[in-house]
């Protein structure tokens, strides 16, 4: 043999000779060829448990069936994953798993995405030989923190929700007790599941034993749609779906955004997502959503059309505009997509210039923190901000501090606030000047929800929320991702880059964008950190804007 070390080894996989890299367990081999062994306890994110035997194979010259999830691939290894003696053993397995498995499926959220249905019905297909009663007697819907529910009847004890707190959360909460068949699943004693990365066990548990008490008999998975997207909570900008259930009538008896799921994606945020990401997204179907444009007057609110709306914003403008004594400013925030900022710096400087644009990361939100995923900065798109020119650290972009000396000294004639709640920033960065906003005679609120400046506010332009419109952010590593419209935006809503393009045409600009994507084109001509890129580039996992890699 030469000094040089093999890194690749072939074996032959169902009859099929391939070459794989040399140390790759059988279980991930074969999915690279695109043969699906079943198995319940391996994640590819978690240690190797070897506890469920569902992905047993047989390895011609070893007399016993192996699991394929610990047994690496050796040169010259013949495999056969689907032969008779094989599906024999995962049938025994299956009947194994089941036999004291409450008949739960009617009321359990799990049906529909449950490891032992599907299995059942591809592996199992048995009659059931069992005559006895069911005789696990364990504790059911236990809740055992802020948003896990456990039922111990239906574990199987594959110990992935065991695994995922030693190694990713390390909060080591939950853990397996008794031996034999009173094995069970729970948390130590005097402990709560309330790691912030909790409900990820939901999500790897394979049956209805760890179930998410918010979407716990919300819908049944079937009715439900999926988007890929963006988590918005944080500047991390994990990989997420986003399901939703359209059948679900909007406000009092539902809402359409069911839940959000972590998307696997290494280079972002792997197969997890934190609890306070997977949360976030209750202000899409809140009752306080603005639905319409509005138009206050001291005495009067009134319901009315963007057209009219923004005529009225625009007219507003343009006399301040002309005031020699008064100064517009716009409070830009990180909340909004590239193509939203994009035109936003491109309307007010070509229909407004001299608009002082203001840039704030400030959230209403604890600035939480860890080595794991969650960034303090609660923003999706501060480095979007930051490549298109509009961070404090651009010239002539305000910081929040300057836009409270010039309220203060009465120099704002109109502010048009994106998003920002100014009486709902932190009281370090609000106190003594929030009042004062009230004082200025014309000013724009442009957001999701109502708040304290969309209450205060003389014209209130309704956003379309993350699930509502396309669009894309980048990461505090550069990585511009997209945000997928999942559904359509309550009564006629337009997303930001829709309502900047209006309101440049209401200031007498020509601007004919028919979608984000159209905008994202001009944007990556015009702004050299996102050159060449496309839609189309960034595709599902996103991809680092030019000269942004860290
Ligand atoms: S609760 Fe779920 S994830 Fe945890 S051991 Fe049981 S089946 Fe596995
Ligand atoms: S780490 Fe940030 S981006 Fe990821 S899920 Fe949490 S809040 Fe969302
Ligand atoms: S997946 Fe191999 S033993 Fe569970």
């Amino acid at each position: 043999m030469s000094g040089k070390e093999k890194t690749t080894v072939k074996a032959v996989i169902d009859g099929r000779q391939c070459e794989f890299p040399q140390g790759i367990t059988i279980l991930e081999a074969a999915k690279s060829v695109g043969i699906e062994i079943p198995h319940y306890c391996y994640h590819p994110g978690l240690s190797i448990a070897g506890a469920c035997r569902m992905c047993l194979v047989e390895i011609e010259k070893i007399p016993k069936l192996q699991i394929s999830c610990y047994m690496t691939v050796g040169d010259g290894m013949v495999i056969h994953t689907d032969n008779e003696r094989v599906r024999r053993a995962r049938k025994a397995m299956l009947e194994f798993h089941l036999v004291n498995h409450p008949l739960d499926c009617p009321v359990c959220d799990q049906a529909g995405e449950c490891g032992l249905q599907i299995y059942y019905m591809t592996h199992g297909n048995y009659l059931s030989r069992l005559k006895e009663n069911k005789v696990k007697k364990t504790k059911k819907a236990v809740q055992i923190g802020q948003h896990v529910m456990l039922d111990q009847e239906r574990c199987i004890l594959c110990s992935r929700c065991v695994r995922f707190c030693q190694e990713i959360s390390k909060s080591n909460e939950l853990g397996i007790f008794q031996r034999g068949d009173r094995e069970e699943i729970d948390v130590f004693p005097g402990t709560q599941l309330n790691n912030p990365y909790s409900a990820n066990v939901v999500d790897i548990c394979p049956v209805g034993a760890l179930l998410d008490k918010d979407f716990r008999f919300k819908t049944r998975v079937w009715y439900l749609e999926s988007a890929e997207s963006i988590c918005p909570r944080c500047s991390r900008g994990c990989n997420i779906e986003v399901h939703y259930n359209l059948a679900k009538p909007w406000k009092n008896e539902g809402r359409r955004l069911a839940r959000l799921k972590p998307r696997y994606n290494s280079e972002v945020n792997d197969w997890w997502m934190c609890d306070e990401g997977r949360y976030c997204f209750k202000f899409v179907d809140e009752e306080d959503r603005i639905e319409e444009p509005l138009i206050r007057t001291e005495s009067t609110v009134r319901k009315t059309s963007y057209k009219e709306a923004l005529e009225l914003a625009a007219e507003g403008l343009r006399s301040i505009a002309a005031a020699t004594d008064k100064e517009i400013a716009v409070l830009i925030s990180p909340r909004a997509a590239n193509e939203e900022l994009y035109l936003l710096k491109r309307v007010f400087s070509d229909q407004l210039p001299g608009t002082r644009l203001v840039f704030s990361s400030a959230t209403p939100f604890e600035p939480t923190e860890d080595e794991i995923l969650r960034k303090k900065d609660k923003n999706p798109n501060t480095k979007g901000a930051g490549l298109i020119g509009l961070s404090p650290d651009s010239a002539d972009v305000w910081q929040l501090s300057d836009l409270k000396d010039a309220i203060l000294a009465g120099e704002i004639g109109a502010l048009y606030v994106c998003y920002h709640d100014i009486p709902g920033l932190p009281e370090e960065l609000s106190a003594g000047w929030a009042g004062a906003v009230e004082r200025i005679g014309l000013v724009i609120y442009q957001g999701t929800n109502h708040c304290a400046t969309s209450e205060k506010a003389q014209i209130v332009l309704p956003a379309a929320a993350f699930a509502e419109r396309e669009g894309t952010v980048t990461n505090f590593q550069g990585r511009v991702q997209i945000q997928r419209r999942a559904f359509a935006p309550l009564c006629e809503v337009l997303p930001g880059w829709e309502i900047m393009q209006s309101l440049g045409a209401a200031l007498g600009g020509s601007y004919a964008f028919g979608s984000a994507e159209e905008v994202f084109a001009e944007l990556a001509e015009n702004e050299l950190a996102f050159a060449g890129l496309s839609y189309e580039i960034i595709g599902s996992s996103g991809c680092v804007a030019n000269g942004a890699k860290v």
